[in-house]
């Protein structure tokens, strides 16, 4: 089913590479660029290639090199590159309406309708956006609104998006100065490391049980909602264990607290599920999609349970080009992708091979940690001993190195190799794409004296 024609590829002809990479039109065009861009990600500063084309699961640059794509450009095109039903989606708008405002348009109806019919429970308050973090920013005004109080409490290393709300509700580095009154976190489940260096199951999840420790020493009482990622996903991939979820809605529901799961990275089976917060069965009252959401095209979601709903009124919640036809067009045609190609279940199932390679990894390395993740969500976290788990970052930026330099797009962060592949890649290209960070691992375990 998933496995279309537009999509195919041999396998055992990839990676392509021809030239050194990045290569030598790819040194020149990105010189060029980076002496007016600024700030570019680790990601880019760490292997500056500039792409041309993408296509399902590989990507072109301009000297001609192809690589497999275990990126999703940023957990972003999980339907793969330029998927032509989402194409032809876009393309349709371009041609015939780009942008009128807030005005209902047929393909917008269209769209809500099918949105309010997946979401979980009752999330039928929909405003759209062209980015994850106004989402966010508006989720928080609308939690402000229906409850009429104004604190917030959010987790270490969760990643909410780059406006000041947003921002506020993550660590917060010198250079950017204090986060917005207000706004207060607390330790979240990490098991590898868990924060209170207690043990899963017998610690009875006592992250969920501090949040209490939280409220009553930090805040003023008047805290509107807890906002978490449901996955970590910028922190790691990181899993919390079953228990959490449930204890954190019943703890929301004890004090009169909006529940705001912030599914902008792990929505539209991600995760092996269409939303990560069906893995627990709890729903949010508040839930913000995006990434995936348009499969590369900037749009975003905002959804509200209906008891809340009607705050939405009071935010001043509409935007310059939130909900303009071509957005509309891309997530419904990558809603109807997921479903009519079953790439929830090819997620999930996706993520046990990865898991079962992974695993091997962790057996057969010194410097491998840890491997976990769900459905396309994953990550390998390297140490320099696997006793004390001291972060190995050195390794980590080497390691992305020389597996990009082998042909595999990805996304680094410090120690922690982290993998979103598409949902759509097929099982051998995976294992290849696996090899090769299997490989590149050796390599640099040897040149750090392992
Ligand atoms: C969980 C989460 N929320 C919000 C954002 C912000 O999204 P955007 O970059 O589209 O503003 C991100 C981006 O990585 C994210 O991972």
């Amino acid at each position: 089913m998933y496995n279309k024609d537009w999509a195919k590829v041999d396998t055992k002809s990839l990676p392509v590479i021809k030239t050194e990479i990045p290569g030598p039109r790819s040194r020149e065009m990105h010189a060029r660029a980076s002496k007016y861009m600024k700030g570019y990600s680790s990601q880019v500063r760490l292997f500056p290639v500039v792409f041309e084309t993408g296509k399902g699961c590989t990507l072109t640059d301009v000297d001609g090199n192809v690589y497999i794509d275990f990126s999703s450009g940023i957990y972003v095109t999980g339907l793969g590159h330029c998927h032509p039903k989402i194409s032809e989606a876009v393309a349709t708008y371009a041609h015939k309406l780009m942008n009128c405002h807030d005005f209902t348009t047929e393909i917008k109806m269209k769209l809500l309708e099918k949105l309010a019919s997946i979401t979980m429970g009752d999330l039928n308050g929909i405003q759209l956006y062209d980015s994850g973090t106004t989402a966010v920013e508006a989720g928080l005004r609308c939690a402000r609104a229906a409850t009429g109080k104004f604190e917030f409490i959010s987790f270490w290393r969760d990643f909410h998006g780059k406006t000041m709300g947003a921002v506020s509700c993550a660590i917060v580095d010198k250079s950017q100065g204090m986060r917005a009154p207000g706004f207060f976190l607390a330790p979240r489940p990490n098991c590898y490391r868990c924060p209170f260096k207690m043990k899963h199951p017998e610690c009875d999840c006592y992250c969920a049980e501090f949040l209490e420790n939280i409220m009553k020493n930090e805040t003023t009482g008047q805290v509107a909602a807890i906002v978490l990622e449901p996955i970590q996903g910028w922190g790691g991939s990181i899993v919390p264990p079953d228990d959490f979820m449930p204890k954190l809605r019943q703890l929301c529901d004890k004090y009169g607290i909006l529940l705001f799961a912030d599914e902008v990275l792990t929505c539209m089976g991600r995760t092996g599920k269409m939303f990560c917060m069906e893995h627990w069965n709890i729903t949010p009252d508040i839930t913000t999609l995006g990434k995936g959401f348009g499969n590369g095209f900037p749009v975003t979601a905002m959804c509200v349970s209906d008891k809340y709903k009607e705050n939405i009124e009071k935010i001043s919640a509409s935007s310059s080009y939130g909900g303009n036809p071509m957005a509309c067009a891309a997530a419904l045609a990558s809603i109807e992708v997921i479903e009519e190609e079953n790439l929830c279940e090819r997620s999930a199932h996706l993520g046990e091979v990865f898991l079962k390679r992974m695993n091997k990894m962790k057996d057969e390395h010194p410097i491998v940690g840890d491997v976990r993740g769900k459905g396309c969500l994953l990550a390998i976290e390297l140490v320099k001993d696997k006793n004390t788990k001291e972060p190995f970052d050195e390794a980590g930026k080497l390691v992305y190195q020389r597996a990009f330099s082998k042909g595999l797009a990805w996304v680094p962060a410090g120690h922690i190799l982290r993998l979103s592949p598409p949902l759509i890649m097929e099982d051998d290209l995976a294992l290849k794409g696996l090899d090769i960070i299997d490989e590149a691992i050796g390599e640099v375990e040897k040149e750090l004296g392992y």
